[in-house]
């Protein structure tokens, strides 16, 4: 175990919460009555996913994997031009929210949920294991403590209990309370 990746694999789960929410709530077109609950989702998603998670995978453990691990080098590269392909869906699909194109603001929802969810599956099943193995410990922690300074810096300490009240208020208020685990 790393804790390096155990805290961005616990990101993931922030992020696939609201990222589920988004989803169902597109798969029961409902965005027009929930325009509202799409764009703040989706302003969350611009800041926790890109600015927070996908700064720290860029500025500080693939860096790192690839000078402990240089056989990951190519598949880093592809995990950071979906990063970018992320980032310009979610600015697409607010401006088209703020130019009151639901439309297009609900296609750019979806093809973001989509792609995040399996960019999150590769990172998770086949390149963070791979890390995992190389990484020292020494690296790990000071990635450790650089993942910590970015978010106090950037985000302020109490970034983690913002975010998830965020995605539970969120969940909660599109779908009803405890709507996953009725269905789990
Ligand atoms: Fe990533
Ligand atoms: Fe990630």
């Amino acid at each position: 175990m790393r804790i390096s990746i155990t805290i961005l694999q616990y990101d993931h789960g922030i992020i696939r919460q609201v990222l589920d929410v988004v989803g169902e709530l597109l798969r029961s077109h409902r965005a027009s009555r929930y325009g509202p609950e799409l764009k703040e989702a989706l302003t969350f998603l611009e800041q926790f996913v890109d600015r927070f998670h996908h700064a720290k995978e860029e500025r500080f453990l693939f860096p790192a994997a690839m000078e402990e691990c240089p056989k990951v080098a190519e598949t880093l590269a592809l995990l950071k031009k979906e990063h970018v392909q992320a980032r310009r869906t979610v600015r697409s699909a607010l401006r088209a929210l703020e130019e009151g194109n639901v439309e297009k603001a609900e296609r750019d929802a979806m093809r973001l949920v989509e792609r995040i969810t399996l960019h999150i599956s590769e990172e998770e099943n086949r390149v963070f294991p791979v890390i995992e193995n190389f990484l020292a410990m020494e690296t790990d922690a000071k990635l450790y403590e650089q993942y910590q300074a970015f978010m106090q810096k950037k985000f302020g300490a109490g970034y983690y209990q913002v975010a998830e009240a965020f995605a539970n208020d969120i969940q909660d208020r599109v779908l009803g309370p405890g709507f996953f685990k009725g269905i789990v």
